[in-house]
């Protein structure tokens, strides 16, 4: 499926409403990591260099549509213009009075950015009057946010339909790239999750495993897995309403004989700290008042030989609490093994994407996407409302 996208797009001299995703990691009002922002930067610039007059909107954080200083969009309007190579204006508005005036300001070739779309309630609601006077800033509106694909909200598909909708390269690009892994693996496939809750990942587990060829699991979800398979996990997370449909995964990996696997060894602390009591015990032997926070060095050369040979892989989410050092050995150990690997290589956002960024390997994988939840909605198969939104080519 090709979706239209902005290139077919008649914009000099036009408003331009691009949904972007800059829900971006701060820390003291400073941007901590600007992957979002990079990837929106060509579409914005081909708008830019045909004349269009640009009005970006993003959510940051989950305001729960009220206004909430901590999640103002302001720190990110200096760093885009950075990227840009222009000057970014921020309005303190979404889609009131303050923003219209704004928008009227723009000349050909200016950008402009609107206030946290989640300060409105009318966002998450999709309500149809906040998506009428959000459509009014603009004349067409494209979608770039693969990180909020997978909302229904106004500036994702309400905006879609009252405007004349296309694709960004980013959207386009990563909904591409991520559809060839459902559709057409080189094989050996192999996928690689973690993070911390099974019931987060199942339905993908689900869907992922039709495709690969073997699922490599870490992460605090693996102690779920560990448990279905008998085994004490002490004070590990642990999600026992999910043990079940853990177990009927593994029944049906066995009977289509694709390996599944977990740890044989862990790293367990008594509380999750960097100078807690560790140690390093066999997956099957973890005590009560131990939790589970990294996977073993024995498990970490395991899930790299997995995927030494892959032609295909997929990772998402760590092996450990790696934002602690005692524990990120793993997540490490993984990440440089998905590097390694010769095939094609893609990583899903968030955590991962993180943890990929910080060792320094963000760009020895093929495609480091910046949506997670969206992703990984999309591996299952789903429909995402926002690509659902686009027209097709
Ligand atoms: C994300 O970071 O996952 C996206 O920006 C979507 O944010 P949300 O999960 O708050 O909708
Ligand atoms: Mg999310």
């Amino acid at each position: 499926m090709e979706l239209r996208t902005v290139e077919r797009a008649d914009v000099a001299g036009r408003r331009v409403l691009v949904r972007d995703d800059f829900n971006v990691p701060l820390e003291g009002g400073r941007v901590t990591d600007d992957l979002r922002v990079r990837a929106a930067v060509p579409t914005l610039r081909l708008l830019l260099e045909r004349g269009a007059r640009v009005v970006c909107c993003s959510h940051l954080g989950r305001p729960k549509g009220k206004r909430d200083e901590r999640y103002t969009l302001a720190p990110v309007a200096p760093v885009l213009g950075e990227r840009l190579g222009r000057r970014v204006a921020f309005v303190d508005d979404v889609a009131g009075q303050a923003a219209r005036s704004a928008v009227d300001g723009l000349g050909d070739g200016e950008v402009l950015l609107l206030q946290n779309l989640r300060f409105e309630p009318g966002e998450e609601a999709n309500d149809p009057e906040f998506a009428d006077r959000l459509a009014a800033l603009a004349d067409l509106y494209v979608d770039d946010a693969f990180g909020a694909a997978h909302r229904a909200h106004a500036s994702v598909v309400g905006v879609a339909e009252r405007l004349p909708a296309y694709a960004g390269f980013l959207l386009a690009g990563e909904v591409k790239v991520l559809s060839r892994l459902l559709e057409d693996p080189e094989r050996p496939f192999v996928a690689v999750l973690g993070g911390s809750k099974v019931s987060d990942k199942l339905a993908v587990l689900d869907s992922l495993l039709a495709r690969v060829d073997r699922l490599v699991v870490g992460g605090g979800m693996c102690f779920t897995f560990l448990a279905a398979e008998g085994h004490e996990v002490g004070d590990s997370l642990f999600e026992a309403d999910q043990v079940d449909a853990v177990k009927a995964l593994l029944v049906a990996a066995e009977r289509d004989g694709k390996p599944v696997l977990l740890p044989t060894d862990v790293v367990v602390a008594t509380e999750v700290a960097e100078d807690a009591e560790r140690r390093t015990v066999p997956a099957d032997g973890i005590e009560k008042g131990w939790k589970g926070l990294d996977i073993g060095p024995e498990t970490a050369e395991a899930f790299a030989a997995a995927l030494s040979d892959a032609r295909t892989v997929f990772w998402n989410g760590p092996m450990g609490v790696f934002e602690l050092a005692p524990f990120a050995a793993g997540t490490r150990r993984v990440a440089e093994a998905v590097a390694a690997a010769d095939g094609f290589t893609v990583v899903g956002g968030g955590d991962s994407a993180a943890a990929l960024a910080e060792l320094g390997l963000a760009d020895r994988v093929d495609h480091l996407s910046t949506g997670g939840g969206a992703s990984l909605e999309l591996l299952e198969g789903k429909t995402l409302p926002g690509v659902a939104a686009i027209p097709t080519a």
